[in-house]
């Protein structure tokens, strides 16, 4: 039968001060119960308990402004980024949207139709629309 301080070594002298290793007469002979390890741990570290909890995520817009062509982008523009990558951009005019949708089309796939192309550039025209088009650069209709 070993003795009970081979069983139960001293503590490792790199323990962290806070460390407490117990080692009782208990201990010794019989491997200690996960129960009273537990218990032990506990002591150190007090337990976590996970509870339910109610979240509340603001209202987000995941659909277009209510609008004719509004379903088009619903349907085509809104599966992989959400409609504020597409309504929070520069506003464009009509015909600067329709390139951007076609980018959006031959780039990265989105899967609008052709025929249906000229009616979301409108639309997006009117909700996110460029009021006045000072042409490509913004500088032409400027007074010399
Ligand atoms: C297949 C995925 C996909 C679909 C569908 C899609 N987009 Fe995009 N969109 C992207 C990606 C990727 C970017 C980021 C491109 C970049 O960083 O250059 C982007 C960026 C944009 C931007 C920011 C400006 C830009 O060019 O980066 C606008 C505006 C936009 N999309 C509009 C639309 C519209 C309108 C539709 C519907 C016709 C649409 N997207 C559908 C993938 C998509």
């Amino acid at each position: 039968m070993p003795s009970c301080s081979s069983l139960c070594p001293s503590v490792p002298k790199r323990s962290p001060p806070n460390f407490s290793f117990t080692c009782v007469a208990t201990t010794c002979g019989a491997p200690e119960s996960i129960a009273a390890q537990a218990q032990r741990q506990a002591a150190v570290v007090p337990p976590v308990h996970f509870g339910p909890l109610d979240v509340s995520l603001p209202a987000g817009s995941t659909l277009f402004p209510p609008g004719e062509g509004a379903e088009i982008a619903n349907a085509n523009c809104v599966m992989c980024h959400s409609t504020g990558m597409v309504l929070r951009q520069p506003s464009l005019t009509t015909p600067e949207w329709k390139t951007e949708i076609m980018k959006m089309r031959n780039g990265f796939g989105a899967p609008i139709p052709l025929d249906q192309v000229d009616q979301l550039a409108h639309y997006l025209g009117v909700v996110n629309g460029k009021k006045n088009d000072a042409g490509p650069s913004g500088v032409d209709n400027q007074a010399s």
